[in-house]
C-alpha cells in the first residue's frame, strides 16, 4: 500500500478498531480487511470523497445481498460485483434513519404539549424517511434500573394493533420527566436534501442495509415502524433544511404547538449553514411560539469563531453520546439511538 492512501485505510482501521466491533464483529473484521487490502483502498480511492466511508460501502455491498462470512468470502463478492458496488456507493447515502431516537425527544415533547396545552405539530429536518414523526404511534419503556415505566399508543381506527407497535427500551438516569402519557401529534412533516419513500421497496432496502449486520432487533424496530409510517405517511419536502423550513412552518396548523426537530443531522452542515439554521430558529420562535429540540453529537456545538454553544459540555462529558438541547438548553445526554436518557 502506498503512502498515498494511507488517509483511507486509516479511517477503515479506525473503524474496524474503534467504532465497530462493540456492535457488528463482521464490520469490524471486514473493515480492517480492506484496511489492509491495497487492491480495494484503491479502488474505493476513485470514487469522491465523501463516498469513501466505511458504512456506505459496507452497506452497499448488505444491500446487494452480502452474507454475515470472513472477510476472504467478503472480498471475492466484493470484486465480483464492483460496478454493482460503485453505482450503489454513487447513487446511495448513509441515511440511517433511527425511530429508536423518539425516546430521547417524548418527554420534552410531552413536556412541550403539557405547558401549550395544545396539541402538537411536528417538524423534522434531516428526516431520512421521517420515521422519528410518530413519537405518539410507538410503544416505550424507561427503565431506571428499579422499574420500568411503559407507555403505549392510544388505539387509532385502522391503525396496527398497539402490540405490533415498536417497542422503545431506554435505559434512564436522573429526573427524566417521564409523562403519564403520549402527546397528541396532529400534523407531522420533514425536508431531507433527500426524502426516502417508506413505500419504494428500494428505499425500505437500503434502510434495512444501513443497519448493521448482527443488529436484528434494530431492523425488527424498523419494520415495525415503517408498517406505522405506511399507514399514513408524512409530508417530506425535498431540499436544504435551511431554504424550506419557513414555508413549511407555514403550512403547520396554527393552533397547534409547532415543534421542529432534528437528530444526527447537524453534522452534515458547516458552521455557517448552522448559525442560519439557529437565526431562523428564533424568528420562528419570536413569530409563532414555535419550540425547538436538538438531538445531536458534538459536532453541533462548534460555532463559526470555533466556540461551543454550550461551554460546559465537551466531548469527554459527551463520549460518543449525543446531547439534548431544549429550547437551546441543554437538559439531556442520550444514547445515539436512544437506547440510554441521562437527565441533566
Ligand atoms: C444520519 S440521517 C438522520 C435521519 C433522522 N434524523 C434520524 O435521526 O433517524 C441525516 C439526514 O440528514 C439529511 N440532511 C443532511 N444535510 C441536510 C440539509 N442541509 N438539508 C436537509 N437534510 C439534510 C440527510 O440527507 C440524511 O437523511
Amino acid at each position: 500500500m502506498g503512502a498515498g492512501n494511507a488517509g483511507t485505510a486509516d479511517w477503515y482501521r479506525n473503524f474496524g478498531t474503534f467504532d465497530a466491533p462493540a456492535s457488528s464483529p463482521c464490520y469490524a473484521e471486514w473493515s480492517l480487511g480492506i484496511a489492509g487490502d491495497a487492491e480495494l483502498i484503491s479502488r474505493i480511492e476513485q470514487w469522491p470523497h465523501n463516498k469513501r466511508q466505511p458504512l456506505l460501502i459496507l452497506a452497499a455491498a448488505r444491500f446487494l445481498g452480502a452474507g454475515i462470512t470472513p472477510y476472504r468470502e467478503f472480498r471475492e463478492f466484493l470484486l465480483a460485483r464492483w460496478d454493482e458496488v460503485s453505482r450503489v456507493v454513487l447513487s446511495r447515502a448513509t441515511q440511517t434513519n433511527e425511530a429508536g431516537r423518539c425516546t430521547t425527544l417524548l418527554p420534552s415533547l410531552a413536556a412541550i404539549a403539557g405547558s401549550t396545552g395544545r396539541p402538537l405539530a411536528l417538524i423534522e429536518v434531516g428526516a431520512s424517511a421521517g420515521l422519528a414523526l410518530f413519537p405518539d404511534k410507538y410503544a416505550y419503556e424507561y427503565d431506571d434500573g428499579g422499574s420500568v415505566t411503559r407507555l403505549v399508543p392510544q388505539p387509532d381506527g385502522a391503525r396496527p394493533a398497539a402490540e405490533e407497535a415498536p417497542v422503545l427500551r431506554c435505559a434512564v438516569q436522573g429526573a427524566v420527566p417521564l409523562p403519564a402519557e403520549l402527546p397528541k401529534v396532529v400534523w407531522r412533516a420533514g425536508i431531507d436534501l433527500n426524502p426516502l419513500d417508506i413505500n419504494n421497496p428500494d428505499d425500505v432496502a437500503w434502510l434495512e442495509a444501513l443497519i448493521w449486520p448482527e443488529q436484528d432487533f434494530r431492523r425488527d424496530r424498523l419494520r415495525r415502524a415503517i408498517a406505522i409510517a405506511q399507514q399514513d405517511p408524512p409530508l417530506l419536502v425535498a431540499g436544504d433544511l435551511n431554504e424550506q423550513l419557513v414555508s413549511l412552518a407555514d403550512q403547520a396548523p396554527p393552533d397547534a404547538t409547532l415543534v421542529v426537530f432534528h437528530s444526527a443531522v447537524m453534522a452534515y452542515l458547516n458552521a455557517s449553514q448552522r448559525e442560519a439554521f439557529r437565526a431562523t430558529i428564533g424568528t420562528l420562535a419570536a413569530e409563532r411560539g414555535c419550540h425547538w429540540l436538538s438531538n445531536e453529537g458534538h459536532t453541533v456545538l462548534a460555532q463559526a469563531d470555533g466556540s461551543v454553544v454550550v461551554p460546559e459540555m465537551d466531548d469527554s462529558r459527551l463520549r460518543g453520546r449525543f446531547l439534548l438541547l431544549q429550547d437551546g438548553v441543554p437538559v439531556a445526554i442520550a444514547g445515539p439511538h436512544g437506547q440510554t436518557l441521562e437527565w441533566l
